[in-house]
């Protein structure tokens, strides 16, 4: 499978033109393109957002009876479609059916004066979470679809650049099917696996395993809940998701601490770290370029592993229900995911679950 990157990520929402407001002001995303009503679109209204090399789409219905009302309905707004770039979306489309995807789109051309895409679509593990292949070939803006929104609308970027992983909840005891869905149709390889013993705190617990395309443009760490003696945060997300789907988008920045004072300012709500976090950190880390206490005002969390060090933050959630944040992550060499910082990190979030009266 010759997959070349994600072409885009496509929430659907109770409200795309809100949500595109909220992505816009909060996080910095450009508003690029529309589809709805005035483009012929009759059941949905979407819009393009882009930052870097980041792309959202948010897409909600306008009529009742459709399938992304009830996606949302049941889900609540979360992400649908982890878009794929390929050369070939009817070649890798055709493979993946054949290695037992699901189908969900037939390859489609979508024609406009200046060019055409080839998009296509499969089922992932779970047919409410899919991957589409877009076949881009000489068409430069996103979609012949698409309306481009004029280049007035003023926008702060906050120095996001691109997606680094996206990790995906599963029910207890389907992480090896999930897994299997991604090694036999898509080729990922596993690239690391977290035990309960790397996970765990005095209440909750969960296992994880990462998975990469041959190239490892792509990573999806894979969730499941572990016993612990309260409700695992994992297990929290499935029960307000009503089943597995993308838990976190972690996004990439080159300076996390003005990405994340910038974001503060627009009012975006991270996770809280305990102070003590910060007492023993020195000790765990060793010595690293930024200001400590730069870092512990902003609450961003450090890691090392062998190749270097990683500085991360969580957002909270995104919508009304305990379902999907984003993390923004810095990378100072580290090629890990944070796994240090799992058991601080789980801590805070039992805070606040416990706050929820769900833990
Ligand atoms: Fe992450």
């Amino acid at each position: 499978m010759q997959l070349k990157g994600i072409d885009y990520i496509e929430f659907y929402v109770g409200n795309a033109r809100q949500t595109n407001h909220f992505y816009r002001t909060a996080f910095g995303f450009k508003p690029i393109g529309y589809a709805g009503l005035e483009t012929g679109f009759r059941e949905s209204s979407s819009f393009v957002l882009e930052q870097s090399d980041i792309r959202f789409v948010v897409t909600s219905a306008i009529v009742p009876d459709s399938l992304i009302a009830k996606h949302v309905n049941l889900h609540g707004d979360g992400v649908y479609d982890i878009a794929l770039l390929v050369d070939d979306a009817s070649a890798t489309f055709k493979k993946a059916v054949e290695r037992g995807a699901k189908p969900i789109l037939e390859p489609t051309m979508i024609e406009g004066h200046e060019g055409y895409i080839v998009k296509a679509t499969i089922a992932s593990y779970s047919k409410d979470l899919v991957h589409s292949f877009i076949e881009r070939n000489t068409y430069s803006g996103f979609s012949p679809h698409y309306l481009p929104i004029p280049n007035t609308i003023s926008v702060t970027p906050t120095g996001l650049t691109e997606i680094d992983h996206i990790v995906i909840n599963v029910n207890l005891g389907k992480m090896d099917e999930w897994v299997d869905f991604y090694s036999s149709v898509m080729n990922f390889h596993q690239l690391q696996e977290f035990t309960s013993d790397d996970i765990s705190t005095q209440y909750s617990s969960l296992t994880s395993k990462v998975l990469q395309n041959s190239k490892g443009q792509i990573k999806f760490p894979i969730n499941q809940p572990a016993q612990g003696t309260r409700k695992s945060q994992i297990q929290e997300y499935l029960d307000f998701h009503h089943g597995p789907g993308v838990q976190h988008i972690a996004l990439k920045t080159n300076n996390i601490i003005e990405t994340v004072r910038q974001l503060r300012a627009n009012g975006v709500e991270f996770l809280h770290t305990p102070d003590a976090y910060y007492d023993t950190l020195q000790q765990r880390i060793g010595k690293i370029d930024e200001d400590l206490k730069v870092l512990k005002d902003l609450n961003i969390l450090i890691d090392r592993d062998s190749h270097g060090y990683l500085l991360q933050i969580f957002t909270k959630p995104l919508t009304d229900r305990p379902t999907i944040f984003f993390e923004i992550i810095q990378r100072k060499g580290a090629q890990g995911f944070g796994n240090g910082n799992f058991k601080a990190l789980f801590e805070a979030v039992e805070r606040e679950q416990e706050a929820r009266g769900n833990l």
